[in-house]
C-alpha cells in the first residue's frame, strides 16, 4: 500500500507521496504543493526540515551517532581503508579493486602539475591572507587555466575534472600553508603515494630531506576520512546548489570551500583551538566558559560543541579524541590543551544546559589537538578539513548532475512593504 501524508489548507485537504528511504525513513514529496494549493510554499530557515535531493553516498542518523558512507561504517572505514580508497567509493560508490585504485591514483599523479601562473595569483596575496580565501581563489582560478573542463558532454569529461581537481587540489593546499610559513613552492613527487606526497608537499623544508613518518601518515589518513563527507551540510549543499546552475566543478567546490569557511561550520576547528587555548591562558577554569557559554547575555558559544544533525554524540569525535591521545603518545609531545579539551568536554557534559539540548563534542572539538601535533599552523586547520571533503563535495556535485537535478531555487514568503508611490528625493 503506497504510503500518503494529507494536508489540510483552509479546510481543504490535499494528498502527497510519502517517499521511504533505504533506512525506512520517511520523507513527505511536497514537489506539487504550490501547483495543488495554488500557490502554497512551506518555510524552514536553515532547511532543519527541508530535503533538498535523493542522494545515494552518505547516510548519518543524528540520533544515534550514526555515519556511513556508501553503506560502509565511519569506524570501519577510518580503521582500515586508505583516503584515496575512501575517495573513490564517495564518488563512484564502490569500493575500488587493486587494478581501479591504481589507475584512478596514476590518473590523479598525471593531473596534479599545477600552471606557475597559478603561482602568480598565490605571489600577489598579502601572506597574512586567510588560506581559506587563498584557497577557494586558487580553486576558483583553475577554471581559467582549464576552461574545457567546464562542459560535461560525456562521463570521459567528468572524470578528466575529477582527477585534475583530486591531482591539484593537493599541491593548492600545500602552497598556501607554504606561502604562510614563508616556504618555497614545491610541486610534488608523483613517485610517492597520494598521501606520502601531500605530507611532504606540506612539511618538507627545502634544506631537508623529509619522509612522512607512519605517525604522521595514519593521522592524516585518518583526519581526512572522517572529514570525507557528511550529507547535505551548508558547504555541500552550496556545491550542490552552485554546480545546479551547470557552473563548472572548480566554482562549485570553490563556493563550498568559502561556506566551509565560517566559524559554525568548518572555521569552528581553528575557533576550538583559540579558545581552548584563552581557556588555558586564563588559567584553566572550565566552570567560568562554561557559565559564559550557558549566558544567553553572552556571545560566546563553546566551539565545537553541539551539532544541526547528531543530538546524541558526533561518532566522527568519538575516533578523533583516541587518534589524538594516540598521536601525542607517538609522537612524545605533552599538550596542556588536549587536558582543558578533556576537562571543559567531562564539565559540560554533566552540566544541565548542555545535557537538555543534546550538546555533545563534534568532529572539530579534538581534531584541531592532532593538526597542531603534525605542525600545522592554526590557520589552516579549516583548510586540512577541506582537503578532506574534497572527494565529498565531488561526489555529491556528480550525484546532482548525473541526477539531472533541476537549479537550486528557494521560494520565499515576502514580508516587505506593499506596492507603494516612489517618492522623488526632494519629498522624502
Ligand atoms: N555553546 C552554547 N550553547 C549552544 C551551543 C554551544 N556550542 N550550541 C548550541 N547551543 C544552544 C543554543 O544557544 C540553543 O539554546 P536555546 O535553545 O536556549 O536557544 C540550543 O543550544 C540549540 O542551538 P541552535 O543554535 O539552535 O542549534 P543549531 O542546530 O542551529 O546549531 C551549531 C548547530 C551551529 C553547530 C551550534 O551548535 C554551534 O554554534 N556550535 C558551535 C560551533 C561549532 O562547533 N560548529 C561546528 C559544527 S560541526 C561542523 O560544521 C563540521
Amino acid at each position: 500500500m503506497s504510503k500518503t501524508a494529507v494536508l489540510e489548507i483552509e479546510g481543504k485537504k490535499y494528498e502527497f507521496p510519502l517517499e521511504v528511504g533505504s533506512e525506512k525513513e520517511l520523507a513527505i514529496d511536497i514537489k506539487q504543493l504550490r501547483g495543488a494549493t495554488n500557490g502554497v510554499t512551506t518555510i524552514d530557515p536553515g532547511f532543519k526540515n527541508t530535503g533538498s535531493c535523493k542522494s545515494a553516498i552518505t547516510f548519518l542518523d543524528g540520533e544515534q551517532g550514526i555515519l556511513r558512507y556508501r553503506g560502509y561504517a565511519i569506524e570501519d572505514l577510518a580503521e582500515k581503508a586508505s583516503f584515496l580508497e575512501v575517495s573513490y567509493l564517495l564518488i563512484f560508490g564502490e569500493l575500488p579493486t587493486k587494478v581501479q585504485l591504481d589507475k584512478f591514483e596514476q590518473d590523479i599523479k598525471d593531473q596534479s602539475l599545477v600552471d606557475e601562473d597559478v603561482h602568480k595569483i598565490l605571489d600577489a596575496f598579502p601572506k597574512n591572507a586567510h588560506p581559506m580565501g587563498v584557497l577557494s581563489s586558487l580553486t576558483s582560478a583553475l577554471t581559467a587555466f582549464n576552461p574545457k573542463s567546464v562542459e560535461y558532454s560525456s562521463a570521459d569529461d567528468m572524470y578528466k575534472a575529477i582527477v585534475m581537481l583530486m591531482g591539484k587540489f593537493p599541491v593548492l593546499v600545500s602552497w598556501c600553508m607554504r606561502k604562510m610559513k614563508g616556504l618555497p613552492l614545491d610541486f610534488g613527487d608523483v613517485d610517492l603515494g597520494y598521501e606520502e606526497n601531500f605530507a611532504m608537499m606540506m612539511f618538507k623544508r627545502p634544506n631537508k630531506q623529509y619522509k612522512a613518518s607512519k605517525v604522521v601518515l595514519d593521522a592524516l589518513d585518518k583526519l581526512l576520512i572522517l572529514h570525507a563527507d557528511h550529507e547535505q551540510n551548508c558547504s555541500t549543499s552550496t556545491v550542490r546548489i552552485v554546480g545546479s546552475s551547470h557552473a563548472g566543478l572548480f566554482a562549485s567546490i570553490s563556493a563550498g570551500i568559502s561556506a566551509l569557511w565560517g566559524p559554525l561550520h568548518g572555521g569552528a576547528n581553528q575557533a576550538v583551538i583559540e579558545m581552548l587555548e584563552a581557556i588555558k591562558n586564563d588559567g584553566g577554569d572550565y566552570e567560568k566558559y562554561i557559565a559564559k557559554a550557558k549566558d544567553k547575555n553572552d556571545p560566546f558559544r563553546l566551539m565545537g560543541f553541539g551539532h544541526r544533525v547528531y543530538k546524541n554524540f558526533d561518532p566522527r569525535a568519538k575516533i578523533i579524541k583516541v587518534a589524538a591521545e594516540q598521536v601525542l603518545n607517538d609522537l612524545g609531545i605533552e599538550d596542556p590543551v588536549l587536558d582543558v579539551a578533556k576537562g571543559l568536554s567531562d564539565v559540560a557534559l554533566n552540566d544541565e544546559y548542555f545535557k537538555s539540548r543534546n550538546l555533545y563534542p563534534n568532529v572539530d572539538f579534538y581534531s584541531g589537538i592532532i593538526y597542531r601535533a603534525l605542525g600545522i599552523p592554526v590557520e589552516m586547520f579549516t583548510v586540512l578539513f577541506a582537503m578532506g571533503r574534497l572527494p565529498g563535495w565531488i561526489a555529491q556535485w556528480k550525484e546532482m548532475r548525473e541526477n539531472k537535478e533541476p537549479i537550486g531555487r528557494p521560494r520565499q514568503l515576502y514580508v516587505g512593504e506593499p506596492l507603494r508611490p516612489y517618492v522623488s528625493i526632494e519629498n522624502r
